[in-house]
């Protein structure tokens, strides 16, 4: 069975993009694939944190993440600080990946923003230990949104350079997996903008434990433009929020934009927006209920990130040995 593996940071609320563009997805792979999820908090530090907040977001994440559909019963969760080795095989791949590779990510320049001299060198290393995350079991497939291809790609590169420095074909090549309908879900406010937790506007997202008027006066406030809705798919182009919330639609009901386009041709945003939060609120809903209630019960999730911990470990500690081995490392 071909192994994935995905992670997701503990930092701030999970929102819908982070559902449609990656939780809906690992829970959709599951079948079919070892998963491996994990929330990773040596990634969230590479900007500040309070440690208290981020240790609840690390178990809130892991709450949305069980909520939106993966089974900790067949899926190994955990928090990637707990199982070192993902720190180790990172340093080895810092002496493998090379400078003007990191310099073309654009996450790092959108992070560091004017100030790189001020930015912590984690975040400049931070792709790299994504790839650790990701070879440290050898997986092959890694569903994650649009913003994460170029990490992703530069895992493969690194994969391919430490199998040619030492002449082996150990690391797969892994392979970014992401769904066409919401690759990248936008800003409520702006559509020309990811939406993002980090984002300081809270109308800009819809959290995943938004309650359904919560829901309802973010999607009446969304950002639209004085025209109907569309005729055709040709119709978006140049209208980035409607394209947005067109976008938001099909991929919470699971049809193409093509079929929502033609149902609301014509139509203005009022009656559009009313079907969109009718429909958003029955579908995450249950998830948010789901999120609270794990939320309100600590030693649950923590007893899967345990349990999560220790499996993931087994995976990995025989591999980052065997690199540690290729490298050239003694073991007296
Ligand atoms: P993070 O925490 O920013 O996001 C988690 C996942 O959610 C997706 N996502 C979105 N998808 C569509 N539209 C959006 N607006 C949107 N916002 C977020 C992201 O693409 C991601 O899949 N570096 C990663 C975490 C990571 C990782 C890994 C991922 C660390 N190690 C190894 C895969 C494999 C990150 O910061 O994701």
């Amino acid at each position: 069975m071909k192994r994935i593996f995905s992670g997701i940071q503990p930092s701030g609320n999970l929102q819908l993009g982070n559902y449609l563009g990656a939780i809906r997805n690992w829970a959709r792979m599951q079948k079919d694939y070892e998963c491996i999820f994990c929330v990773v908090d040596l990634h969230a530090i590479t900007l500040p944190q309070d440690p208290e907040v981020m240790r609840q977001a690390t178990r809130e994440v892991a709450a949305g993440v069980i909520a939106g559909g993966v089974d900790p019963a067949s899926c190994i969760i955990f928090n990637q600080s707990q199982v070192p080795e993902h720190a180790e095989l990172a340093w080895i791949f810092n002496c493998v990946a090379r400078m003007g590779w990191l310099n073309r990510m654009t996450q790092f320049k959108e992070k560091a923003g004017k100030d790189r001299d001020g930015a912590f060198v984690g975040l400049y290393t931070y792709p790299v230990l994504q790839a650790a995350d990701i070879l440290a079991y050898k997986a092959t497939d890694v569903p994650v949104g649009e913003d994460q291809k170029q990490h992703i790609e530069l895992s493969r590169d690194i994969a391919q350079a430490f199998n040619s420095m030492f002449g082996v074909d150990f690391f797969p090549l892994p392979e970014p997996r992401i769904q066409a309908e919401a690759a990248r879900i936008m800003s409520l406010r702006d559509g020309s903008k990811k939406m993002s937790k980090s984002d300081p506007s809270e109308y800009s997202r819809i959290n995943m434990t938004d309650g359904p008027d919560e829901i309802a006066q973010k999607i009446r406030r969304a950002k639209t433009d004085p025209h109907p809705l569309p005729e055709s798919l040709e119709g978006l182009e140049g209208r980035p929020e409607a394209a947005n919330l067109i976008t938001i639609f099909a991929a919470l009901s699971d049809r193409t934009v093509e079929s929502v386009v033609t149902e609301f041709a014509g139509k203005g945003f009022g009656d559009f927006k009313g079907a969109l939060s009718e429909l958003a609120v029955s579908t995450l809903g249950p998830i948010g209920d789901e999120m609270k209630r794990l939320m309100a019960a600590p030693d649950e999730v923590d007893a899967v990130l345990r349990n999560g911990v220790e499996k993931a470990r087994a995976i990995a500690q025989p591999i980052v040995r065997e690199a540690q081995d290729i490298v050239g490392f003694l073991r007296p």
